[in-house]
Formats: C-alpha cells, sequence, structure tokens
C-alpha cells in the first residue's frame, strides 16, 4: 500500500487506478469497525482507498482534538491487511489551506442530538466529506452506522448536492461484550471499560420490549434511562428515539421505523450507540 499526503498524488493515481474506486474516510486510530468498510469496499470496487485525517473543523473548542489517539504505522500495517491500496493522509495545511473560508452547511437532520450537543461538528464533517469525494471521486464511499446521524448527514447534503457517489452504509461492528468498537473506547480505564457496555445493553433492553409490542416512544425512552442510570459511572446526555431519515424526536406510538441512538459519558470518553427498529410488516 502507497502512502501520500498531496491532493496531487491522490489524483494522479486516482487517473491510474481506472475502474470503480471504494472510498473509506478515517480519522485513523483504526480498528475492526473501520476494517469491515475497507473490506467492504475491496468486494465491491475494483480500487480501495482511505483517508487518515484528524479533521480540526468537526471538533468543538474543549473537545478531543489534541489528544485524539493516533498511531499511523499500525494504521497502514491494518490497511494493507485488509486489501487497501491508496492511504491519503494529508496535513492540515494540504486540506484547508491558508484563506479557505467555504463551508457545507447542513441542513435539519444535522440540528439535534450531535449537532445540539456538538455546534459546527456536522458542519465540519460534511465539509471535509465533500472534500474528500471531490479529490478521490470515489465511486462508492462507505460510512458505518455506528455515527447513524453522520451517516443520515451525509447522504442528505450528496442528495442535495447531486455528489455523484454512492454512499453505502455499514453495520456496527462491535467488541464481544456488545461495546460498539471506537478510536475512544482507548480513553476507558479498566472500570469504565467494565461498564461501557451498559450503552448497548440498554438498546438491547428497548429493542426486546418493542418486539414484545411496547410502541410509545416515551416508554422505550424511559426503560434506555432506567437501565443507564443504574451503571454509577455513566452520565447520560442523551436517549432518543426518532425517525431514522429526518432525526426527528418520535411521540406517542411508533408506526413506521425508529432509531434508538444514546450518547453517554463514561470517564473522559463520551460514547455514543444506536440500534435501528425496523418498521412493521407492509402485508
Ligand atoms: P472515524 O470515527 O474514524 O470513523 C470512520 C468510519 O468508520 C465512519 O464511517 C464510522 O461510522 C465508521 N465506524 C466507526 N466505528 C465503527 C464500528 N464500530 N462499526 C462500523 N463502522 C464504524 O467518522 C469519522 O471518522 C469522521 O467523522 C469522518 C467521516 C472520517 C470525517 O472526518
Amino acid at each position: 500500500m502507497q502512502t501520500v499526503g498531496t491532493i496531487a498524488q491522490v489524483r494522479a493515481w486516482r487517473r491510474s487506478a481506472g475502474g470503480s474506486v471504494g472510498l473509506v474516510p478515517t480519522m485513523g486510530y483504526l480498528h475492526e469497525g473501520h476494517l469491515s468498510l475497507v473490506r467492504r469496499a475491496r468486494a465491491e470496487n475494483a480500487s480501495v482507498a482511505a483517508s487518515l485525517f484528524v479533521n480540526p473543523t468537526q471538533f468543538g473548542a474543549g473537545e478531543d482534538l489534541a489528544r485524539y489517539p493516533r498511531d499511523l504505522p499500525r494504521d497502514q500495517a491494518m490497511l494493507a491487511e485488509a486489501g487497501c491500496e491508496l492511504l491519503f493522509a494529508p496535513s492540515a495545511a494540504e486540506m484547508y489551506p491558508a484563506g479557505a473560508e467555504t463551508f457545507v452547511d447542513p441542513g435539519s437532520v444535522a440540528a439535534p442530538l450531535e449537532g445540539e450537543r456538538r455546534p459546527g461538528h456536522f458542519r465540519g464533517v460534511a465539509t471535509v466529506v465533500l472534500k474528500l469525494f471531490g479529490i478521490f471521486e470515489p465511486t462508492r464511499a462507505y460510512f458505518g452506522e455506528k455515527d447513524a446521524q453522520q451517516l443520515a448527514v451525509i447522504r442528505r447534503f450528496v442528495r442535495d448536492l447531486d455528489v455523484p457517489v454512492n454512499v453505502v452504509g455499514c453495520p456496527t461492528v462491535r467488541e464481544p461484550d456488545g461495546l460498539a468498537m471506537s478510536s475512544r473506547n482507548s480513553y476507558l480505564g479498566p472500570a469504565e471499560r467494565r461498564a461501557a457496555p451498559v450503552l448497548y445493553k440498554a438498546l438491547q433492553v428497548a429493542e426486546t420490549r418493542w418486539h414484545t409490542g411496547v410502541r410509545r416512544a416515551a416508554e422505550l425512552q424511559k426503560l434506555m434511562l432506567e437501565v443507564l442510570a443504574a451503571e454509577p459511572l455513566a452520565q447520560v446526555d442523551y436517549a432518543a428515539v426518532v425517525d431514522p431519515e429526518t432525526f426527528v424526536a418520535l411521540s406517542g406510538a411508533i408506526i413506521g421505523p425508529a432509531r434508538l441512538l444514546l450518547a453517554v459519558h463514561v470517564g473522559r470518553a463520551r460514547l455514543i450507540d444506536n440500534l435501528l427498529l425496523p418498521g412493521p410488516p407492509t402485508s
């Protein structure tokens, strides 16, 4: 696998690649979740590329930009092993040269939940992802459902701005105890790590009750909050039941599909997770 740092090098590679190109954007410190996207891209495209860029415009003041975990040699080895051919690992100056001042302003899907807690976050995500689409011109781009609202924001700007790329959503990869894999799990101390699967446990309790016929959004939300409240190391940021496309909070009885979403502080890590409840059968 080749690692490059400039946009010109990516464009040269793209010209020589020919055929379909699958792109996997990342911020590095890779794990099996990222690699599942690379393998899917490998299976579906003639060529596979990844990007590694800890994008400053999607971090708020006081967030973890400076201490975000990094290990380029390890990431390179993992990507090569998974079948990635090109890694684009640019500097901040390459991505945002002096004077860059144009941003993507995502719409209503970016407003609640993560958008409300992290002002400007999705503006930064949408901008860097659109730039990566312009740099790589990928046939397909791969994103995890782990970051469900991010995936919805990306799908929406691709549609609204007529970006010629197929956005592929991929299932969340979990540790054996249910914790969704995340680069930020490295912030967890041993006791916090033992507490962290409580997010998935809360989602599963609500899902189980949904399968037994519970349909009221408020009741599902309450169930998740009860499970989280029983874990002293967990501080809830939000527990929500939303429309999977618009991310508008659902109220009353759920008729169509719904997404359960959690953001929870465990120690100094802020963890997110979610689960899709399918709609009723349509026969
Ligand atoms: P990062 O957090 O590194 O994640 C890169 C991609 O991996 C995202 O699409 C994310 O949803 C996916 N991913 C993370 N954990 C996963 C898991 N456990 N299972 C499946 N997929 C998982 O998300 C970002 O970077 C950035 O915001 C980015 C899109 C690169 C823009 O800067």
